[in-house]
């Protein structure tokens, strides 16, 4: 690990540790909040640490021609703003990142706003944004000489550590909550190989529990806590900004559960801006589920200083989360760039939802929120026509095919989530409909549909 390059800063009391002095549960032993990841020359006025930012434009294009593995990968191919490890030879990557920027056509043109687009985080080696942390959190790992890893998981999490630690050829420990995680993802914890725990308690239960058996055991903790987690999930603030031309986008909108990755795109445009890559940093809102809302909460009570857990309950089962580690962090990124804090419902979520699915993209439920949220944000007169907006799709659309074949064919919500909601929802359901195996049949259902 590179000690000489990083620190790591307390987010509570501003303490500065090295890297290889952090507790087994990331947690500040004076204060008990989180570290981030800080590269102390970028501070220096023309220190020889600090990137030139011309130079690191034009060489990350140009790795993207380069067959080599930490070229092709979308998060080390920005290296040199995320300089965590004695040697890039210790590397663990499955090509991760370099994910699309979908122009959102439809939701475009109903909502009246031209540049609005999907960066499809989904579109990730398992089908998450986790596997951007995965990668350079991994990497620490492997070169910190660790056996086994352990995360606590809604399932994407624990998805993305399994793929990671079998090419690491690390063993790796999974603690989820029992019949709350989608089979798309606990299958993909199987087929890598995990140590797979199913628990009576919920993901803030899995998280605290496991805090307590890594204080026990010679084990790396790869939970969004791990602030070399959030080095790699910063990176996706680079692409969007390359994808821009160097410039940034108006509004970003993001997901919220345990609130790591609001934090990281914060971090990774917040860093940007520093160093002259960027001029000025995007608003970021985060978006949680009306059920599992501890932030929006946090905001309207205490303006975000504080925030007091709640007991979650959504189908988007990946932001079930009552009691998120990265709160404060997640609060001064919305803070900071003017961002807002808001929740959407049930109906809401799983309208969004096949609404990205007709655009021929398709995410899963968690990431749908962030579509929700942007319709709330434009009818309540907070987002012009004229700016440009990116929602981040976290997750993909196969992940979770029981909630998608439950909406379609009319099992998900009940009769009240849909109430004054039923035209809409009508119109966006296609159930799969049995017909004999005539040509006759098949074109008769044709003719139905055609009207
Ligand atoms: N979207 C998806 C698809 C997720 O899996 C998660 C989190 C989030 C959004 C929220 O991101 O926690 O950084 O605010 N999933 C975690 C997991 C908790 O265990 O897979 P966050």
């Amino acid at each position: 690990m590179n000690d000489t390059l990083h620190q790591l800063h307390c987010f509570g009391c501003g303490a500065r540790i090295a890297g290889g002095e952090a507790q087994p549960d990331f947690r500040c032993v004076q204060c008990g909040d989180l570290f981030e990841v800080e590269y102390p020359g970028w501070g220096k006025r023309d220190g020889h640490d600090r990137p030139n930012p011309g130079a690191l434009k034009w060489l990350w294009r140009e790795r993207r021609c380069s067959s080599e593995a930490v070229d092709r990968s979308g998060v080390w191919r920005f290296r040199e703003l995320l300089p965590i490890l004695e040697s890039f030879g210790n590397v663990v990557t499955l090509r991760e990142g370099n994910t699309p920027l979908y122009h959102l056509k439809r939701a475009s043109k109903a909502l009246g706003i031209d540049q609005l687009y999907a960066k499809h985080q989904g579109m990730n080696p398992t089908g998450s944004f986790k596997d951007t942390g995965m990668t350079a959190a991994m990497s620490v790992a492997k070169e910190r000489g660790f056996e086994w890893v352990a995360c606590a998981s809604t399932g994407n999490t624990s998805a993305a550590m399994a793929a990671y630690a079998a090419r690491a050829g690390l063993r790796c420990l999974v603690l989820i909550p029992e019949g709350k995680i989608a089979w798309g993802k606990l299958s993909q914890a199987m087929d890598y190989g995990a140590v797979t725990c199913q628990m009576p308690t919920d993901f803030d239960g899995c998280l605290r529990l496991l805090t307590e058996v890594v204080k026990e055991a010679p084990i790396y903790l790869l939970n969004s806590v791990n602030p070399y987690r959030l080095e790699g999930q910063k990176t996706p603030a680079f692409e969007i900004a390359e994808a821009f031309g160097w410039s940034v986008p108006d509004h970003v909108i993001v997901p919220g559960g345990n609130l790591g990755n609001s934090s990281a795109l914060g971090k990774g445009f917040r860093e940007l801006q520093e160093l002259g890559l960027v001029a000025r940093m995007p608003r970021i809102s985060v978006v949680q589920a009306a059920g599992a809302n501890p932030l929006v909460r946090s905001f309207k009570e205490h303006q975000g200083t504080e925030l007091e857990p709640v007991e979650a309950h959504t189908r988007a089962s990946a932001i079930r989360i009552g009691n998120p580690a990265s709160w404060r962090k997640a609060a001064r990124v919305i803070q900071d760039t003017g961002g807002w804090c808001l929740d959407v419902t049930e109906a809401e979520i799983a309208i969004a939802k096949a609404e990205i699915g007709a655009e021929g993209l398709g995410c899963e439920p968690a990431s749908a929120v962030t579509l929700a949220g942007l319709k709330k944000l434009r009818a309540q007169g907070k987002i012009a026509s004229g700016e440009t907006v990116v929602l981040v799709l976290t997750g993909h659309t196969l992940k979770d095919a029981d909630y998608t074949i439950n909406f379609h064919r009319g099992t998900l919500l009940t009769e009240d989530e849909c109430t004054g909601l039923e035209a809409e929802i009508a119109g966006l359901r296609r159930d799969a409909v049995a017909v004999d195996a005539t040509p006759a049949a098949v074109l008769a259902t044709l003719k139905g549909s055609v009207q």
